[in-house]
């Protein structure tokens, strides 16, 4: 699977475990996914150019580094994407961000489209999808259906953890989109929940069950 990355960083696997854990409440659940999506993002973005500039310190002229080549733009689903959001913007706080609203449908499994605002430039733009959950890989491939829709062509999805079945609909989909994560779990469930996963993360983020 060469457009999928896994990571591998002895930070992110603790965290993930910690994720995982039935025991943990809201308030540690989001700030390790803000953890974990700032790590994720280091990593992802570990081979975007970077162009010489000339700084003055108190001391003297040097040179420097500046991110160079495509501006980013970060595209959260709602509602758990939010969270990851959160935590990159804050890393790259040049980064534009668009919304995409969408919900599984209990019965069917198929994502079902509420809300879209992109930046205008969007079609310029380098962007990154964020959800910390790939199960079926419908939600990801309606928002990256999305993107393209309005000219966007260079996309990544960021997800803590996928499934098999997910990351197999994305690359039939779209074998042009790279797709960066923590874990790939074993299997989907009769009712699509990630397995092991780490249940439902929209409820566990949000305390709305
Ligand atoms: C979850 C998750 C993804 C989607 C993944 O959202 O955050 O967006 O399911 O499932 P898929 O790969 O099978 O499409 P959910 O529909 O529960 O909405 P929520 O974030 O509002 O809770
Ligand atoms: N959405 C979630 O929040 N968790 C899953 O395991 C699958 C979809």
């Amino acid at each position: 699977m060469p457009t999928v990355h896994v990571f591998d960083h002895p930070l992110i696997r603790h965290k993930l475990t910690i994720l995982r854990d039935k025991r943990t409440g809201h308030k540690e659940f989001r700030e390790i996914t803000e953890e974990l999506a700032a790590l994720m993002a280091y990593e992802a973005t570990r081979s975007h150019p970077v162009r010489e500039i000339e700084v003055e310190t108190p001391l003297a002229k040097t040179t420097g580094w500046s991110i160079a080549g495509q501006e980013l733009a970060v595209i959260p689903i709602l509602r758990a994407g939010l969270v990851m959001e959160t935590a990159i913007t804050r890393l790259i706080p040049t980064a534009r961000v668009g919304h995409i609203g969408m919900y599984r449908d209990h019965d069917t499994l198929q994502p079902v489209s509420y809300f879209v605002k992109l930046p205008a430039d969007i079609a310029e733009r380098e962007a990154m999808i964020l959800d910390p959950m790939l199960a079926t890989g419908g939600s990801t491939v309606e928002a990256i259906n999305t993107l393209k829709a309005h000219g966007c062509h260079n996309i990544k999805v960021m997800a803590i953890i996928s499934a098999p079945e997910g990351i197999k609909k994305v690359q039939e989909a779209h074998p042009d989109v790279e797709i960066y994560t923590a874990e790939v779990d074993s299997h989907l469930n009769d009712k699509g929940y990630i397995v092991p996963g780490l249940g439902d993360a929209g409820d566990r983020l949000f305390g709305t069950k």
